[in-house]
């Protein structure tokens, strides 16, 4: 089932397609298996051939007229669709200030509708929330039945955006901006549009009360609040088949929630300011202890993993080469949607998570081939060193430790 205004307009065009083509398909069939049949040869057939109808105007003026009539029947409504997908509309309640409760919305934004820029990686996904300030990676966050405006770009090479049941496909290319919108269920005139109530689409929200509200806020909960599976549509390197992403449909409470957690970011993992954290980093680290601690000084320190990612809430994990790991230990999936721990029912599975990150930080070459992370370790760009200066990749205790500490970070 599409779930929005997008995937709708998607699916109705596509079966458009489907019944016109079908239609051509068995009138062209038919007429076929009508003729093999009726003028096939026959025992000691003696029937002269039958005389050719070549330049017959009146067939081929028809059949051009019904080439074309069957062309302008599919042509409309896909214009009309590119049109319509393409055009972010105004819809008032998709304004940021109609909907949005968290602090520090800029006063000019209240008029838009939620903006996301998707960046393009190879193989992963940014999305960026240029309005409210945070970045996250891979797992977008979006409320239901609101608009949201997608700018779309790339870093290499040339992705697609695909969400299936929300949205697509737009392609993400290197040097220029392409733009979509995307919406999550239908708006509350449309829905009630949908429940039969008359005039709503003139009438607009005018016709409104409170119980209507809560029975469009149930079936947004119900229809439409869930976890969306997306992929990058085009081919785009060795890991393209592995450049998943994933999308989770909130409420609006739910998504002003998780807008501070994201701005907030991460204390240090006992509590220490981090100018003490990084004081006692520089002159004894020993006196930090712990598992995650001694995770965080790898992230920090030998394994360099700060040098690419960022840490909200660190001031000095502030890499942008890699994915931003805020709230990582929160997220469903890991490297880009291919190594999951999602529970059925929406929690985490913790011990599989823990097998994931292992896995990823350990053998990322294997997990997803030809990535920056494993040419990074392997040799290329800022090789890992032991305490002597040699050439050691990360131990086995070294990726566990590394492992509890990005759990940790939720
Ligand atoms: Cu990115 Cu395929």
């Amino acid at each position: 089932m599409p779930k929005g205004p997008i995937a709708e307009a998607q699916l109705d065009l596509f079966m458009l397609t489907v019944y016109v083509t079908g239609f051509i398909f068995i009138a062209v069939g038919g007429v076929y298996v009508y003729v093999i049949i009726k003028f096939r040869e026959r025992p000691n057939d003696t029937r002269p051939l039958p005389t050719h109808g070549h330049g017959n105007p009146l067939i081929e003026i028809g059949l051009i007229g019904a080439s074309i009539l069957l062309l302008v029947i599919i042509a409309v409504p896909t214009l009309q669709a590119i049109w319509f997908t393409h055009d972010t509309p105004d819809d008032p309640e998709s304004r940021m200030g109609a909907w949005y409760s968290g602090e520090e919305l800029a006063e000019e934004e209240a008029d838009n509708p939620l903006i996301i820029k998707v960046i393009g990686y190879q193989w992963w996904w940014a999305f960026e929330y240029p309005q409210l300030g945070i970045t996250t990676a891979n797992e977008m966050v979006i409320p239901a039945g609101k608009v949201v405006h997608l700018e779309l770009r790339s870093v290499d090479v040339i992705h697609s955006f695909w969400l299936p049941k929300i949205a697509g496909k737009v392609d993400l290319i290197p040097g220029r901006m392409n733009s979509m919108w995307i919406q999550a269920g239908d708006n509350f005139i449309k829905w009630k549009e949908k429940q039969g109530l008359e005039g709503a689409a003139t009438a607009g929200p005018a016709i409104d009360s409170p119980k209507l509200r809560e029975q469009y806020a149930t079936y947004l909960e119900e229809e439409i609040h869930d976890y969306y599976y997306g992929q990058c549509a085009e081919f785009c390197g060795e890991s393209h088949a592995r450049m998943l992403f994933r999308a989770t449909v909130v409420d609006d409470d739910e998504f002003a929630e998780w807008v501070a957690d994201e701005r907030t970011g991460h204390a240090t993992p006992d509590g220490k300011t981090w100018d003490d954290w990084y004081a006692a980093y520089a002159e004894n680290p020993d006196l930090l202890v712990g598992d995650v601690n001694e995770g965080l000084k790898l992230f920090m320190g030998r394994a360099k993993c700060a040098t690419c990612h960022v840490v909200k809430g660190n001031p000095r994990a502030l890499g942008v080469a890699g994915p931003n790991l805020t709230n990582i230990g929160s997220r469903m999936s890991l490297a880009a949607g291919w190594l999951n721990h999602r529970n059925e029912d929406g929690s985490i599975d913790v011990e599989l998570q823990y097998d994931n990150f292992f896995k990823w930080i350990k053998e990322t070459e294997v997990v997803k081939p030809g990535n920056l992370m494993w040419k990074a370790n392997g040799g290329g760009i800022g090789e890992l060193v032991d305490e002597q200066g040699e050439l050691a990749l990360l131990t086995d205790d070294e990726v566990h430790l590394i492992s509890l500490y990005l759990q940790s970070l939720k």
